[in-house]
């Protein structure tokens, strides 16, 4: 037992010299002024909620709803070191095309079911939190923030334009808060590997024309948003 311990001790100090000793050789992190570009995979997965769909010759079509598929693309961070542990920061990214998707409508006769796509844009900025300080070579963040979502290349599928008449998709812009969590990891050389999530309330009405007239439903995106990054500290 004893020499158990020993062996315990003396493996925990060599692990913590090792530690301290290669702490000491890289450069500080995260301090003020420091400026820390990320490139990534960013992934919008929506956690979304729809209203029924509402045509204005019908009214509202009992159970049926709008949804939005996730989707995967280069995502970019900036971030400002305001302190040693408090930053702004800049979500961008090349825009997210996500595919539409209407349910419900076979009981009504129709057997649309992929609406279309659009693509978005969600710029978000952040105030961000780091813990630990200056020296810490991992630093995990909390932030909120607010994002400003547009909606663009609005199209149908050809079933929707052939089956239901679908016509001029409008997707309103939209305001909402973000919560932000992440973690920051040193490698050295300023080099930074970067795990990290927003939360984002994202609403948007739909609007269209078709054979029922026009066609509103209220969609709630809400999504999470995933990314994966490396990062370059300046
Ligand atoms: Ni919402």
């Amino acid at each position: 037992m004893k020499r158990l311990a020993d062996t315990a001790i003396a493996v925990a100090t060599i692990a913590f010299t090792t530690i301290v000793t290669g702490f000491g050789n890289v450069a500080l992190a995260h301090e003020a002024g420091d400026i820390i570009l990320r490139v990534g995979a960013a992934q919008v997965a929506p956690d979304e909620s729809s209203s029924v769909v509402t045509t204005t010759a019908t009214g509202p079509l009992a159970a049926t709803a709008v949804g939005v598929e996730d989707n995967t693309q280069l995502g970019l961070n900036l971030v400002w070191m305001w302190t040693d542990s408090i930053a702004l920061e800049v979500l961008a990214a090349t825009p997210f095309d996500h595919d539409l998707r209407v349910s419900g409508l076979s009981q009504y006769g129709f057997s649309t079911t992929d609406l279309g796509s659009t693509k978005h844009l969600p710029p978000t900025l952040s105030a961000l939190y780091f813990f630990g300080n200056a020296n810490s070579m991992i630093r995990p963040y909390i932030g909120a923030g607010v994002n400003y979502t547009t909606f663009f290349s609005k199209d149908f599928t050809s079933q929707a334009a052939s089956e239901l008449g679908a016509n001029g998709l409008d997707l309103d812009d939209s305001w909402g808060l973000s919560a932000r969590a992440g973690i920051d990891i040193h490698l050295g050389d300023n080099w930074i590997l970067n795990a990290s999530m927003w939360a984002i309330d994202i609403d948007t009405d739909a609007n269209f024309s078709s054979a029922l007239g026009n066609v509103n439903a209220s969609v709630e995106i809400d999504p999470l948003v995933y990314m994966v990054s490396l990062g370059f500290q300046f």
